[in-house]
């Protein structure tokens, strides 16, 4: 297999800045998890992937910079399955439950949180998937010495979203009393 090294380095580098553009979008939505997590397990997991990710971010930036590139502060838009028909449930309701379509201003805490919770897991995944990626690319490329680094990274974020699987249930116990009370139709 030859390549032309410099363009693919050229190619490696704006896929690192592709993860780079992940890790950068991430340190702004973990900080606000921080906040609006009402669970105290969570938050204080959320802390520690802050700095983890602030340390994903500091490899990625040294790798690039290493290659004679200029690292990237644009932050990546971070996607999720938006489902076309989620009813939320409403904080306050009445006898009946009404559909809600597409109404969030006033949602319920608890469901809001499950959602999150679920969007952190996907996240997550998508990291776990952008790292294991970059990894084979840069393989390909030549490139061995950046992959300790990158595999640092990933072992953080499968730690993370492994967390995140680990502790639903107790999340859960947490969260859907409430969520379960507000869906029951009484008659
Ligand atoms: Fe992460």
């Amino acid at each position: 297999m030859a390549h032309n090294t410099t363009e693919f380095n050229s190619k490696l580098l704006e896929y690192f800045n592709e993860m780079l553009s992940v890790e950068n979008a991430a340190i702004d939505r973990i900080q606000t998890r921080i906040e609006e997590c009402p669970i105290q397990e969570g938050k204080q997991r959320l802390k520690q992937h802050l700095d983890e990710t602030i340390g994903q971010q500091n490899r990625l930036r040294e790798i690039i910079t290493k290659y004679g590139g200029n690292y990237t502060d644009s932050k990546a838009h971070l996607s999720t399955p938006k489902p076309p028909a989620t009813e939320l449930m409403k904080k306050t309701i009445k006898d009946t439950v009404k559909s809600v379509t597409a109404d969030t201003d006033n949602p319920l805490p608890e469901e809001m949180e499950l959602i999150r919770t679920k969007e952190d897991a996907i996240l997550e995944h998508a990291e776990i998937i952008g790292y294991k990626m970059v990894m084979q690319l840069a393989e390909r490329a030549g490139a061995q010495e950046v992959i300790p680094a990158l595999k640092q990274s990933l072992q953080e974020e499968q730690s993370m979203a492994d967390w995140i699987m680990d502790n639903t249930p107790a999340i859960l116990d947490q969260l859907w009393p409430k969520i379960q009370s507000a869906g029951t139709i009484s008659k």
